[in-house]
């Protein structure tokens, strides 16, 4: 189909208005700020072609994102320019060797590449200077910041002869980061069809935990149940399937620590999962005991994160700060940890010591769409980042806003370095248990996390996971039915 991005028919259409809607957006701010009486023309550029490392591996090309938002074009090695007043559109397309119809596939025309992205005008990369010089433009605009989860700054456009023209690399990359905040109905399509096929995937994966099986073996059966079942060829991070202990190590499942622990009845697994579709990611854990019953311990600490959870759903709306609803889950935790005997004393002097951020160090949730950490957290005109313990981990400090895209994350994790940090702390040891929490050393942690689109009234619940204990239970036990066969023996390598 024209002008469709499809995975087949059981998977969702996304149409190129998407981007249409997108660069209208963009070019309206973009008159706000740059003179009618010049003429200015963005120019970007979008992922390049990569093999691995000096080979000619190539692994699944993935766009840039700023270029995916814009453009959505799906291969490599493209220019995209957008006429700020007239808003007129134009994709620069690499000129293909004749070879690559008969290794790669047949070669696309302009008209084809015209009709599939809705651009105004398809020329190829070698006539990009000429192309911009007849336009006569004042000012090229050209992406140029650091992005604020990674410290690491956006390349910048260059092509042979970018230097004959006058650039600005100022005002696009705050403004076009800003349009990205705020997620349009076409891309909120996207977005829930992402999290309806994690969701699922999540649910199939927990049907079929077994004690026994290894952790990246729940990591396989996510990944494809999101490509079978969804066309959902990538997935929006590193699978973090952690059990036991391992469940509370943040970002484990990297190359150092790849999931290869073995699931034990008694003990959590905490599953942080999620699938790309059309480059929009859902980001989502969830927790729960290996044998499908939650001990007692499970169960204070797993109604404790819930509870934060919830309690930040509730209150959830356009004006409310992220660092309070971040506080608020920190009071939450450390209430039901003062019931359950783990800490002692205070709860206002226990937040002013900021003890929250000895079991949950990480920020409350992020902004997500094209990217997982996605941008826009800390800009020119939004609140900086704040210092103190937890906080700092944030990855905006913004006020909420009708359209913006968020996860909400809380955990409560025993991790050895921060409790033994905080009971040799003077002040922070005399709001601590140690005894109570010596018996939780080896618990790991739990996190829960969702992903909501704030509205104008409150947020939408895009993520749809079994949360209560009794429905973890009866799913887990709904899945007991099914013949789950997993290797056990070793695999011969002998020939006969
Ligand atoms: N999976 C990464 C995160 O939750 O932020
Ligand atoms: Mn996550
Ligand atoms: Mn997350």
């Amino acid at each position: 189909m024209e002008g469709i991005f499809t995975r087949g028919i059981h998977t969702l259409a996304v149409s190129n208005k998407l981007h249409q809607l997108n660069r209208s957006r963009l070019v309206e701010k973009l008159r706000q700020v740059t003179s009618s009486k010049e003429k200015s023309v963005v120019i970007l550029q979008g992922g390049k072609y990569e093999t691995r490392h000096c080979t000619d591996h190539e692994p699944i090309f993935r766009q840039e994102s700023y270029f995916h938002w814009t453009f959505g074009v799906e291969e490599p090695d493209y220019y995209g320019a957008i006429e700020v007043d007239s808003g007129k559109s134009h994709l620069f397309a690499p000129r293909l060797p004749e070879s690559y119809a008969v290794w790669m596939g047949k070669l696309k025309t302009p008209e084809d590449l015209k009709a599939r992205y809705g651009v105004d005008q398809v020329h190829y990369v070698d006539t990009i200077k000429q192309v911009l010089a007849n336009l006569k433009p004042d000012c090229l605009l050209i992406l140029h910041g650091t992005n604020s989860d990674s410290g690491k700054t956006c390349t910048k456009t260059s092509f042979d002869g970018l230097n004959e023209f006058n650039i600005n690399d100022k005002i696009l990359h705050p403004i076009i980061s800003e349009c990205r905040v705020f997620k349009t109905p076409l891309e909120l399509e996207v977005m829930r069809y992402a999290n309806k096929i994690s969701s699922e995937a999540h649910k199939d994966v927990m049907k079929k935990v077994r004690s026994g099986m290894k952790e990246y073996q729940l990591e396989s059966l996510f990944r494809h149940y999101c490509h079978y079942n969804g066309g959902a060829r990538l997935l929006s991070y590193t699978c973090i399937c952690g059990s036991g202990i391992n469940s509370s190590v943040l970002h484990y499942g990297h190359a150092g620590a790849p999931n290869d622990r073995t699931l034990k009845n008694g003990e959590l697994c905490l599953n942080d999962m999620g699938c790309e579709y059309y480059c929009y990611g859902a980001d989502i854990t969830c927790t729960f005991p290996i044998s499908g019953v939650f001990t007692e311990n499970q169960k204070i600490i797993y109604n404790a994160v819930l509870a934060s959870s919830r309690s930040v759903m509730d209150n959830v709306k356009p004006g409310v700060s992220w660092v309070d609803m971040h506080l608020l889950a920190d009071r939450v935790h450390l209430e039901h940890l003062l019931k359950a005997g783990l800490v002692k004393g205070n709860i206002d002097e226990m937040m002013e010591q900021r003890l929250g951020a000895v079991f949950m160090p990480h920020g409350l949730g992020h902004f997500l769409g094209i990217d997982t950490h996605d941008v826009g957290g800390y800009l020119e005109h939004t609140p900086e980042r704040r210092s103190e313990e937890g906080l700092k981990s944030l990855r905006t400090a913004r006020k909420l806003e009708a359209g913006m895209v968020l996860t909400i994350e809380p955990g409560i994790y025993f991790i050895g370095v921060l409790l033994d940090k905080a009971l040799s702390d003077p002040i922070k040891s005399k709001f601590l248990n140690a005894d109570k929490i010596d018996q939780f050393r080896n618990f790991g942690g739990v996190r829960i996390e969702d992903n909501i689109v704030v509205t104008e009234t409150g947020m939408e619940l895009l993520t749809n996971v079994p949360r209560t204990i009794e429905d973890i239970e009866a799913l887990m036990a709904e899945g007991k039915n099914l013949d789950i066969k997993f290797p056990q023996q070793k695999i011969s390598v002998n020939s006969n």
